[in-house]
């Protein structure tokens, strides 16, 4: 639905280059929700500025719905635009102007008879779910019901694609998971693809499927939510997937660890089923050996539990080294803590 190859971009200002991106892929399938996250800086509005042509690459291709828009006249990219909604942080409403005429805006630029245009905003705001405020102005709403504002507007076209830059940055906690479960019903019920960009990772954790981590302008690591907050590779990627996943045996319970006696210590992650298993009480059973668990987590990702666990098992040198054998056979990921790690 959206793919961009080999994106590069540059701006010049008073003979200084910056290099916003740089050799850019991403595909977005359709229906997918991909999620886009990086420090204030990374290139990410540059990107999503690429997908509806405001910006064009410096080189490279975006392709949106089959349809190369690098090299469009103004007339085609009108065309592609009208596939395309937007979303914006501050919301971006027409204050003078009520709920009703700044969800019709786009519907009365494309000349649609009165009654058809009434039909289509009186649809839109039970879909956002505020068919009692088409009469009130953006100034007599909260900031979440100006966010439903502005996604019914972004929707009013019937676009395929819906962008979001910050959507719900501007937003409390309660509200931002109000407007996350809106953008994930919508890309249900209508099949809407939606490319989200965010500099807070629980957004992504919440409704993408696809991810792509970018850092100074380039996309650092990418892949499905469950592989990348699995498995997270480039430090700031992990930073990241600890601000909503902790995985940081507290000090408090490290002070209780004795290196000393026979014990060692292993992380382990479990994915899907696996996570469901007894482990810990079959490895007491079957082996000489005590178990502690240091740390424990479970998250749900697409569905999908993903559990962590750092454990320490105590006891005679072999039967430490057969348990850690058994765990190794379970399916499930392994890995021992020594003395100098940081445990992380
Ligand atoms: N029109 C422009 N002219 C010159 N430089 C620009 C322009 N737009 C963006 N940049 C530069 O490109 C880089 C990426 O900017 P961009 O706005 O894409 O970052 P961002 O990831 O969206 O950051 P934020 O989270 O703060 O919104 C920055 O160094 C920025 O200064
Ligand atoms: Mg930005």
């Amino acid at each position: 639905m959206i793919e961009l190859q080999n994106v590069y971009k540059e701006y010049n200002n008073k003979d200084v280059k910056i290099e916003a991106l740089k050799d850019i892929n991403i595909k977005v399938e359709k229906g997918d929700i991909f999620g886009v996250i990086g420090f204030s800086g990374a290139g990410k509005s540059t990107l999503i500025r690429m997908v509806n042509a405001l910006e064009k690459p410096s080189s490279g291709k975006v392709v949106v719905d089959g349809q190369d828009i690098s090299d469009l006249t103004t007339k085609q990219l009108r065309g592609v635009r009208k596939q395309i909604g937007m979303v914006f942080q501050h919301f971006n409403l027409l204050n003078s102007k009520t709920v009703f005429d700044n969800v019709a805006i786009s519907l009365k630029l494309n000349n649609l008879p009165r009654k058809q245009i009434q039909e289509r905003v009186n649809e839109l705001l039970k879909i956002v779910g505020l068919e009692n405020k088409a009469q009130n102005y953006p100034d007599e709403l909260s900031g979440g019901q100006k966010q439903r504002v502005g996604i019914a507007r972004a929707l009013a076209t019937n676009p395929l694609i819906l962008l979001c830059d910050e959507a719900t940055s501007a937003l409390d906690p309660q509200t931002t998971e109000s407007i996350l479960q809106l953008l994930k019903r919508i890309n249900k019920e209508y099949n809407l693809t939606i490319l989200i960009i965010t500099h807070e990772m629980h957004v992504i954790k919440e409704i993408c499927n696809r991810v792509a981590v970018m850092e100074k302008g380039e996309v650092i690591e990418q892949g499905t939510v469950l592989d990348v907050f699995g498995n997270p590779q480039e430090p700031t990627t992990i930073n990241f997937v600890r601000t909503v996943i902790n995985d940081k045996v507290p000090e408090s319970v490290l002070g209780t660890v004795k290196r000393e006696n026979q014990s060692r210590i292993f992380k382990l992650k479990f994915i899907g089923e696996k996570a469901k298993k007894p482990l810990i009480s079959a490895i007491s059973k079957q082996f000489d050996v005590g178990v502690n668990i240091l740390f424990a987590s479970v998250n749900e990702l697409q569905g999908i539990t993903l559990g962590k666990l750092t454990l320490e098992i105590e006891g005679a040198a072999k039967a430490i080294e057969q348990a850690y054998q058994f765990m190794l056979v379970q399916g499930v990921m392994v890995k021992e803590v020594y003395e100098n790690d940081n445990y992380e």
